[in-house]
């Protein structure tokens, strides 16, 4: 794998850098794991956890020697994707809205008329106040101003977008302001409402467009499917392992396809979980739409329909061994090349493609993958709800904590107790305060109420209830079965929040002592 990371984007960004050492740590000591479990434990067949491993950590290594027999107790308490990756900052930032005050039509006469929302001036103050109160949002776009659903107040939509979120993607957000003048003609806020707590200005936004597109890219006619180069990969002994395990043999695939110059051929069904006999669909975790436009692809049941319809005049390689490497394919010219995966674990894993002397060549296209628009707007509403402006804390407890062995001191590092004393030494009293957990008993956290307002992940449940925006958008694209909000998306949510905190406490280094990956690995 060559490293994209080098690139002169990263060195621009101080938040870049840092977000690279804080995944990089984490990486780093999960690669270490991985290889400790392979030593100590060795039990199954299973991948590193590449949600940790930054694509610079797992470089240096070649991953098919130290991982081949290694096994890690999926960690699933963080999902990383591209979107936090701050390679992928390259392209420019959008343009920064001028909190400039423009010329107002200013008469000092004016005395105290009630006020026109619609005024420049009345934009100008809003902007003032956003840029002096949420420095973490770049502000992408107003709505023009409108007379609020009281008297007195102004209410205004408009899109924004996370400086640390690395994606392009834009959010939307209205509420209420209440005016007053200030000096040189100019408004200024002295009151402001919610995240979204405009009522006029709610109705105008939502219906402005459609947020999510993941509609299927559609192969017409025989003709333009035979102009296209396929890969196509049989389901292998990956189906039903894991989110990480899905995501590293994903991306290997979608590796391959770029090494060949070919479109990769997407199961939207996936299986991430043995216990649970239910296929999900991508589109409920990852944002299909991105996926589409940065990645050749097309879906696999159209796909399939089309070509047993034409099979007799397409040309199909049939590929039975991983073995043969993307080297050797490389000049193969058959419209579809299928590639079979039969045996056993772990010799029918897609990943073990990009192994040996694949790994030089075939880039995994991490950029390609990013957390789902469906899930990624309960990130900004939990956020927008506590103002942007709050602390996290990531408490791992669950099964590490129960492993003595090889966490000893995390159960009780992690006791309210010690969190209520080690959160006093770095966080002001009484700040807002995020606790991304897989700690399953919600009143654990109590003791800290007394010194911090502290918010968890079901704080926040009607985002994903059977009125919310994510249950309506989440049953659509299931046509019309009843969504659940899962384990993994919680995870998923859950990361994204912590995120967007300001003082961000990791349970290992800033908790515990204990390693991340267990005794001796740090
Ligand atoms: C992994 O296990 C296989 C057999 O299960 C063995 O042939 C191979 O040498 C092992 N690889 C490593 C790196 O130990
Ligand atoms: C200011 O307002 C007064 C009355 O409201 C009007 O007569 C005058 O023309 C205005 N001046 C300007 C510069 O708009
Ligand atoms: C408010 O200001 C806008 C823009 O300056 C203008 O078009 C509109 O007519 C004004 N409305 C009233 C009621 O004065
Ligand atoms: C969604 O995107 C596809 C192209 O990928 C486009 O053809 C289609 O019109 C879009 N649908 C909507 C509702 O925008
Ligand atoms: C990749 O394939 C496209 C068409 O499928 C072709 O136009 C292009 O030249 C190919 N690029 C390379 C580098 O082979
Ligand atoms: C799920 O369970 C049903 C019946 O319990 C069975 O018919 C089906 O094959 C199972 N599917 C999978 C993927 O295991
Ligand atoms: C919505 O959820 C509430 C509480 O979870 C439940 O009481 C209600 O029956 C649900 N409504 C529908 C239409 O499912
Ligand atoms: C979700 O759909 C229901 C019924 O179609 C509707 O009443 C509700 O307002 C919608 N909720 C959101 C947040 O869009
Ligand atoms: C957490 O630990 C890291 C690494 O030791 C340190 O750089 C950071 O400042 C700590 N964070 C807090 C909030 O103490």
């Amino acid at each position: 794998m060559k490293d994209p990371g080098d690139g002169a984007a990263m060195a621009e960004s101080p938040l870049g850098q840092h977000l690279v050492k804080i995944i990089g740590n984490v990486c780093f000591s999960l690669f270490a794991f991985s290889v400790l479990v392979f030593t100590v434990v060795a039990v199954t067949y299973q991948p590193a956890d590449p949600w940790f491993d930054s694509p610079k950590a797992l470089l240096s290594r070649s991953f098919s020697q130290t991982l081949a027999n290694s096994t890690l107790p999926m960690d699933n308490t963080v999902l990383t994707t591209g979107e936090d990756d701050p390679r992928s900052q390259s392209s420019s930032p959008p343009p920064l809205l001028s909190n400039a005050i423009s010329t107002l039509d200013c008469n000092a006469t004016d005395g105290d008329p009630p006020l026109n929302c619609s005024s420049p001036a009345a934009l100008d103050a809003i902007r003032r106040y956003h840029a002096k109160n949420f420095r973490s949002l770049v502000f992408i776009s107003y709505e023009t101003p409108v007379e609020g659903s009281l008297p007195g107040r102004c209410e205004v939509g408009w899109w924004f977008r996370n400086r640390r979120e690395k994606s392009r993607r834009r959010y939307k957000d209205y509420r209420w302001f209440v005016l007053s003048p200030a000096e040189n003609c100019a408004l200024k806020v002295v009151q402001a409402g919610r995240y979204r707590s405009a009522v006029v200005a709610g109705r105008k936004t939502k219906i402005i467009k459609p947020e999510i597109n993941d509609s299927i890219p559609i192969i017409n006619s025989e003709a333009e499917f035979k102009k296209g180069r396929y890969l196509y990969y049989s389901r292998g002994g990956d189906y039903c392992k894991g989110m990480n395990h899905y995501l590293w043999s994903l991306l290997c695939g979608l590796g391959e396809a770029q090494f060949l110059n070919r479109t990769f051929v997407m199961d939207l069904e996936i299986c991430l979980d043995s216990s649970q006999n239910s296929t999900r669909d991508f589109r409920m975790y990852f944002d299909f739409e991105h996926l589409k436009e940065s990645v050749s692809i097309v879906e696999q049941g159209d796909f399939l329909r089309d070509w047993r319809k034409w099979r007799k005049r397409i040309g199909a390689k049939k590929v039975g061994n991983y073995k043969v490497t993307p080297m050797q394919l490389k000049k193969e010219q058959s419209t579809v090349i299928w590639r079979q995966f039969p045996g056993k674990e772990p010799e029918n894993y897609w990943y073990r493609v990009c192994e040996g002397g694949a790994a030089n060549v075939v880039d995994r296209p991490w950029q390609a993958i990013w957390k789902s628009k469906r899930l990624m707007n309960i990130v900004a509403e939990i956020a927008g709800k506590m103002d942007w402006d709050f602390d996290a804390v990531h408490v791992i407890r669950g099964e590490k904590a129960m492993n003595k062995e090889l966490w000893p001191n995390l159960d009780m590092d992690t006791s309210p107790e010690q969190l209520l004393s080690k959160l006093n030494k770095v966080l002001q009293p009484w700040r807002k305060l995020y606790i991304a957990t897989n700690e399953p008993f919600y009143n654990y956290f109590d003791k800290l109420r007394s010194n911090f307002k502290v918010h968890l992940l079901d704080d926040f449940k009607d985002l994903w209830g059977n009125q919310s925006e994510w249950y309506n958008q989440t049953r659509e694209l299931l046509a019309g079965r009843e969504p659940e909000f899962d384990a993994h998306m919680r995870v998923a949510v859950d990361t994204e929040v912590f995120y967007r905190a300001k003082t961000r406490v990791e349970t290992f280094n800033n908790l515990t002592a204990d390693c991340r990956n267990g005794v001796h690995t740090c």
